[in-house]
């Protein structure tokens, strides 16, 4: 792209199975942004942010919005439920924020229509015991459809006639599979073509490229967050298949989804929690099924922002993370909930995978099977008796937390340049001199001057 820094640009993306606080990290930067980019993914995502006394609720809309000199993106590889869009939309409007001029959405995103969520409660229902534990919000069926080329994009909302012809079709096919292949109630054409057309009159201003006007904000000089759903572990081809969401996460996707050349993308920040969780089914090496997971759950408020479900807990898994910065890429990572381990006696890692004959892996197999089989090889490390909560300075922290942070970066090979000790904004520590460290600096720098602005 002519006259387009990468140095402008930083993505965001979960490092292990989603939930790891994009959010907080993401809120905390996204003022020093002008333009915020959601890739991939769909309303399965969801964080909470606190902006003064108001909270929204963010699922589609990238979060660059509360801040009012941000220009929100959502990329071709999402897939927009346009009620769910319009829902958002208005609770945005309802606590002041008004997202005309300031949100695109491309035209080439999948939409998921209501047929498309009640065959991913059947297909649910139909798999029994091996379900997905999929978020319910018919994400699957509609990357789905998008794959085998009957999609509607988003284009298709700002032409009421092909939207009713072609909605109606794939309906009434979606409906015939509900019926005759799971028994299960059709959706009402009707209905939902009354609310689809709602939704098109309000959406459809909204619509439009978004490669160019990237391409603009980078010949312009002005940076770029790449906001990525989900997380490495969730990613469609290099996850725990086929426990994984229904879209890349990685930060190829990014371009892919954007149309951008992928040498614009910026340097990309692993968000990590300190220990792990995750929703849903699927192989969970590290999980703790006793009192410290529960102890974990509580304290990290580990209940899903989308549907409430309780998260599995589990120890840091080194491996998984490991794995997680050689596919990604990633320069730096942010470890977020460190308060969470305070006043444990022994914290432990899981430094490598022992399969059922003995061999160690270094990475998890590509086969969710054999992931299953593994055992964990830990290492134990010491706790910390005193508490790590709100410190914002690394020598504030008590000395076996900081070899913790050491412990990880060792394993690791890459920085951690930003450390999370409370769900605060303030509550943040940005740690060494990294480019990437420095980059947040400037950043988070940026963000406290625009509060500081009247
Ligand atoms: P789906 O994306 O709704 O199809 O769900 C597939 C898997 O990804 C399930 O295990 C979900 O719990 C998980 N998942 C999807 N989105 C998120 C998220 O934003 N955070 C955590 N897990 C997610």
């Amino acid at each position: 792209m002519k006259g387009h820094s990468s140095q402008q640009a930083l993505l965001v993306l979960g490092g292990q199975w989603g939930d790891e606080g994009k959010g907080k990290v993401v809120d905390l930067l996204s003022a020093g942004f002008k333009a915020v980019v959601r890739y991939n993914g769909g309303h399965n995502a969801g964080h909470t942010v606190k902006f003064g006394d108001r909270h929204f609720a963010l699922h589609l809309v990238p979060s660059g919005i509360i801040h009012a000199g941000s220009r929100c993106y959502m990329g071709a590889w999402m897939v927009v439920d346009p009620l769910a869009l319009v829902a958002e939309i208005a609770d945005l409007g309802e606590k002041g924020v008004d997202v005309n001029g300031r949100l695109t959405v491309s035209p080439r995103a999948t939409l998921i229509l209501p047929s498309h969520q009640a065959l991913d409660l059947a297909r649910e229902q139909a798999r029994g015991a091996s379900s997905i534990g999929t978020t319910g919000r018919g994400i699957g069926p509609a990357y789905q459809d998008l794959a085998q080329r009957r999609a509607l994009r988003a284009g298709v909302l700002t032409e009421p006639d092909r939207l009713e012809a072609d909605a109606t079709a794939l309906m009434e096919s979606h409906n015939r599979e509900l019926e005759l292949l799971f028994g299960a109630a059709p959706v009402d054409i009707a209905q939902a073509m009354k609310s689809l057309r709602q939704a098109a009159r309000v959406l459809s201003p909204l619509v439009g490229e978004i490669g160019p006007a990237l391409n603009r904000h980078g010949e312009r000089g002005e940076p770029i967050l790449f906001e990525g759903a989900q997380g490495i572990m969730l990613d469609l081809y290099h996850g725990t298949y086929p426990y994984v969401t229904s879209s890349s996460c990685l930060p190829g996707a990014a371009a892919v989804s954007c149309g951008i050349p992928i040498a614009t993308l910026g340097p990309a920040l692993g968000v990590m929690k300190a220990y792990v969780t995750r929703v849903g089914g699927g192989p969970f090496p590290t999980e703790i099924e006793d009192e410290v997971g529960d102890r974990l759950r509580e304290r990290g408020n580990e209940f899903g922002t989308t549907t409430g479900r309780p998260r599995r807990c589990g120890w840091f898994d080194a491996v998984a993370a490991r794995y997680a910065v050689r596919v990604a890429g990633l320069a730096g990572v942010a470890l977020m909930k460190l308060d969470v381990l305070d006043g444990l006696e022994e914290i432990r890692v899981a430094v490598g995978y022992k399969t059922a004959n003995g061999r160690v892996l270094a990475e998890p197999p590509a086969d969710a099977r054999k992931l299953a089989e593994i055992e964990p090889v830990y290492t134990t490390l010491p706790g910390w008796g005193t508490t790590t909560r709100g410190i914002t300075r690394e020598k504030d922290l008590p000395p076996a937390a900081r070899a913790y942070l050491e412990f990880f970066e060792d394993h690791l090979g890459v920085p951690i340049v930003l450390v999370s000790t409370g769900p605060r904004r303030e509550e943040t520590l940005i740690r060494g001199r990294s480019a990437l460290a420095e980059r947040l600096r400037h950043a988070v720098h940026t963000v406290q001057e625009a509060a500081a602005t009247p």
